[in-house]
């Protein structure tokens, strides 16, 4: 259960991406939350590009295979926000 002391290392509270509309903000959101699992070689790995983001939302929040259930974490802004960075990287 690592991610816990992730998120408990950067702060719950600095967890919001909605504030401010910052690219930087979402990269940072990303390489603090996400980027343990989704970063290989710096590619993002793991991502079906043909999924809609609304599954890949249910996904992200059900917690499947080894994902941790960020449902109270992030909003369904957010989380469309970060599904964006990973599609734009993973054409990388
Ligand atoms: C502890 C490791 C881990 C962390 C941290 C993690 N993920 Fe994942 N993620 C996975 C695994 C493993 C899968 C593949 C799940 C599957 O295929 O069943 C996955 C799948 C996904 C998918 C694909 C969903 C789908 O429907 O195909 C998305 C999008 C995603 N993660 C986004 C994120 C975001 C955004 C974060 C940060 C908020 C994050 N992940 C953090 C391990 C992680």
């Amino acid at each position: 259960m690592n991610y816990l002391i992730l998120l408990l290392s950067f702060g719950i509270a600095n967890a919001g991406i909605d504030r401010e509309d910052d690219p930087e903000l979402v990269k940072r959101v990303y390489n603090n939350y996400c980027s343990s699992c989704h970063t290989k070689e710096n590619k993002i790995v793991k991502i079906d590009k043909e999924k809609e983001d609304s599954e890949m939302i249910i996904t992200i929040r059900s917690g499947t295979g080894g994902m941790p259930t960020y449902s109270w974490l992030f909003t369904d802004d957010d989380l469309k926000k970060l599904i964006e960075y990973m599609r734009i990287n993973s054409e990388k």
